[in-house]
């Protein structure tokens, strides 16, 4: 795969940009997306940019067939989801408009390496980590237009990989394809203020668990999900609290890392993360602020477990600042309740500010829309 092989072929007619505010998340796309076909026998076809139209897929592909499988998973299942391998993995990154009008892509060889782990985890061809980025900044500067003249708006980037060989048997592909689609996308706090979230949290579901695929962004991981957090809503809530084993660990909120800010145990300042152990998906968003807290250096940065009596105790000795999600959508996005063994939990976000989710929206979305600069950010235009 060389961006040099580029053939572009852009579309000659252009679709109306919707205005931002109104957009519901990936309902609309550009004229041009990516094309790049792969086999065993050929590797990797030239990479084209072409108007974006439906694919024409032989129904028995393999992404049809061994990734998204929406249920509650029972133990059973579970060995019956880790034996089939699942053919579908995407990235989700995203093109920001900045104050200056240049285009800027935030951290983008962060998801180009966790896409290529992904890829390999799949059973689908690697790929080179940087031709692949130089084709997406390519067809991002072919759709400039797109990304929205906002500082609270984007062009959401969907790179996606798949498994074509028009085969039932369950085994590495020897044909795949791979897609880069482009979205524009709103303020995801519309009033530009935040608003917090409600959570449900019951081990009964788990996300992910050790030497499965939750570190990687494979579709089936997310089609298992939607079941569960059709029950949160059910319940009143509006994400999923993932947790997972015998002492409910805290792992993921919906689809974003999660941060507890809090006094710890030994009555430390401390921003804590659940660990990379196999079960939590490293978020470019996550690393960021990680990385961030490192570099202020003013409490205690921690690559931790927390369980549930760890939170519950801290919320009982009001030792508990602040709770907050992150992830690409919404960069943080605080939590006020979980409702847990049916007891509502109040967590004290928003009473406390949030002072450090607040700080580090600011700080990212001040790289991201270049009010800041920062070697994280690369320019697309
Ligand atoms: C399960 C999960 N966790 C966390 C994240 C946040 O990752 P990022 O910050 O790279 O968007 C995502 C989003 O991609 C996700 O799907």
């Amino acid at each position: 795969m060389k961006a040099a092989d580029l053939i572009i072929n852009p579309s000659t007619t252009f679709k109306e940009k919707p205005d931002p505010k109104g957009l519901v998340f990936g309902t609309v796309f550009s004229d041009n997306m990516l094309f790049i076909e792969w086999s065993v026998d050929s590797g990797w076809e030239k990479p084209q940019i072409k108007p974006l139209e439906n694919l024409s897929v032989h129904p028995a592909i393999s992404a049809f067939h061994y990734a998204v499988e929406p249920r509650g998973l029972t133990e059973a299942k579970l060995l019956h989801m880790l034996w089939l391998n699942e053919y579908t993995l995407f990235e989700g990154m995203k093109a920001y408009r900045g104050v200056d009008g240049k285009i800027r892509l935030f951290r983008p060889s962060l998801n180009m390496d966790r896409m290529l782990r992904s890829a390999i985890r799949a059973t689908l061809p690697g790929f080179d980590k940087e031709e692949l980025l130089e084709c997406i900044r390519k067809l991002v500067e072919v759709e400039k237009e797109w990304v929205p003249y906002s500082t609270s708006a984007s062009l959401y980037i969907r790179p996606t990989l798949i498994g074509t060989e028009p085969s039932l048997g369950v085994k590495k592909p020897s044909r795949a394809l791979l897609y880069v689609i482009l979205s524009p996308v709103g303020p995801y706090f519309a009033t530009g203020t935040f608003n917090p979230i409600s959570l449900w949290a019951d081990p009964k579901y788990v996300r992910a668990w050790k030497g499965g695929t939750g570190d990687c962004k494979l579709g089936g991981n997310y089609g298992s999900s939607i079941y569960a957090q059709r029950e949160a809503m059910e319940l009143g809530c509006q994400q999923v609290l993932w947790l997972y084993g015998e002492d409910h660990q805290i792992t993921e909120v919906g689809t974003m890392n999660l941060f507890l800010h809090w006094r710890n145990e030994d009555g430390e300042e401390e921003l804590a993360t659940p660990p990379l152990d196999g079960i939590i998906l490293p978020g470019v968003t996550r690393q960021s602020i990680l990385d961030l807290a490192h570099k202020w250096g003013e409490f205690k940065v921690s690559e931790r477990y927390i369980t549930m009596s760890d939170l519950i105790a801290a919320l009982k000795d009001r030792r508990v600042k602040e709770m907050f999600g992150a992830g690409t959508a919404c960069v943080v996005c605080p939590i006020s309740t979980i409702l847990y063994m049916g007891e509502h939990l109040h967590i004290p976000t928003m009473e406390n500010g949030p002072q450090i989710a607040s700080r580090f929206l600011k700080q990212l979305t001040d790289i991201q829309y270049g009010r800041e600069d920062s070697e994280w950010t690369v320019m697309v235009s």
